[in-house]
């Protein structure tokens, strides 16, 4: 591999990998000072080096849609890219990532089945000097990532909050004495992101359950009561299911707060089967009911009136804030942070960019996805 390192830019990297955490790299950074071959132009020729992209599944779009945005950009900067999915096995991650390390990737991004299940693997990369970055999920109990990319986790958790506080007006239900039925579906327990994203909600719809205005009749509201292992539709169907039976036989649900896409399709499974339907033809309404990813089929979900809303997470610009990290560990470059306080992954607080999430519905879907190019009327047909 042929790095570009200025001397100059060298100091620089070494001060920032230091205040910043690039660890293992900037010492790799430093013995690669004699090679000063300037790889700027190499487009996709590989030569800026190999980055190893480890990502959880495939069994959700929006992973698919990360490594690609992922793969185009690192691909347009120069770098080769070797894409693992691991279908949420623990196992086979720990397995991809071994196998990259053994190949010598230079740098490895990093979007973790079980954040905390990776922390032998990645001393092996720390070991060989390959920096390491977290992609979306953070890599909880290791001293061996540089950089973290994600959303504003615990921002998706309040829009989601405040779109079922504004849109259903609670305020007024409260001084009116009238209340909603409200059930919750929330993320993996293995995904640090998933308890950031509860109490985000929690901190907007708390207040509700306290007085009244919200009614979860299930009594499941804590994340341990909530929370559904590796964000699988399957189980949030499941649940719903024996939510619907055991609690609500004699009354509507008005609220499905679901912390992602998938769980908003099982749930909708769940509603159809126990007779509701969107036509709210029969004495059941259809409830409102939350996602997160605004994914194709849940856009689509959102138009037809399936799913009341989503998180608009732009992958697009998730992937640019992961490649400028890429860059600083293997070129020295300073990546843009704005967060170094909120994620403590146990080892370290990780420098970390924040991207802000938004919430989509169908009077916005126009501007925030069409219009911005993520998708494509054709697409949403
Ligand atoms: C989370 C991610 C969400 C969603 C979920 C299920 O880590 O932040 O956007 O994709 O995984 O895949």
């Amino acid at each position: 591999m042929k790095r570009r390192v200025l001397s100059l830019l060298l100091g620089t990297a070494m001060v920032s990998s230091m205040l910043v955490g690039c660890g293992g790299s900037g010492d790799a950074a430093a013995t690669d000072s004699a090679a000063t071959e300037d790889s700027a132009g190499a487009e996709s020729s590989g030569e800026g080096g190999t980055i190893g992209l480890a990502m959880p599944t495939q069994s959700s779009e929006r992973w698919i849609n990360d490594a690609d945005n992922m793969q185009k950009q690192l691909e347009a900067k120069g770098y080769k890219v070797e894409v693992q999915f691991a279908e949420d096995d623990v196992q086979q991650q720990v397995s991809q990532i071994e196998n990259l390390i053994a190949k010598d990737v230079d740098c490895l991004v990093v979007a973790a089945v079980d954040s905390s299940a990776l922390v032998n693997a990645l001393a092996q990369a720390k070991e060989k000097e390959i920096p390491v970055i977290a992609y979306d999920r953070l890599l909880m109990d290791t001293d061996a990532v540089s950089y973290y990319a994600t959303f504003d986790n615990k921002g998706v958790g309040t829009k989601i909050g405040e779109y079922i506080k504004e849109k259903k007006e609670l305020d007024k239900a409260k001084e009116a004495g009238e209340s909603y039925t409200i059930e919750f579906f929330m993320g993996s327990p293995d995904d640090n992101n998933a308890l950031f994203l509860y109490n985000g909600i929690m901190e907007v719809l708390q207040p509700y359950l306290d007085d009244g205005t919200l009614v979860c009749k299930s009594g499941r509201t804590s994340f341990d009561d909530t929370c559904i292992l590796r964000w699988s539709q399957e189980t949030a169907q499941k649940n719903c299911e024996d939510i619907l039976t055991a609690n609500y036989a004699n009354e509507d649900l008005d609220i499905a707060c679901t912390a992602f896409d998938g769980f908003s399709y099982g749930v909708r499974s769940a509603l159809e089967g126990a007779g509701y339907s969107i036509k709210n033809t029969d004495s059941k309404v259809w409830p409102m009911i939350t996602g997160q990813d605004a994914e194709l089929m849940a856009t689509k979900n959102i138009i037809a009136g399936y799913q009341t809303m989503s998180i608009y997470k732009d992958t697009r610009l998730l992937a640019e804030k992961c490649v400028s990290m890429v860059d600083a560990c293997l070129k020295g470059t300073e990546p843009e942070i704005n967060d170094t306080e909120q994620y403590d992954n146990g080892k370290l607080v990780v420098p970390s960019y924040l991207c802000e999430p938004q919430a989509v519905d169908k009077d916005n879907y126009q501007e925030l996805l069409v219009d911005s190019g993520y998708y494509t009327e054709d697409q949403l047909k």
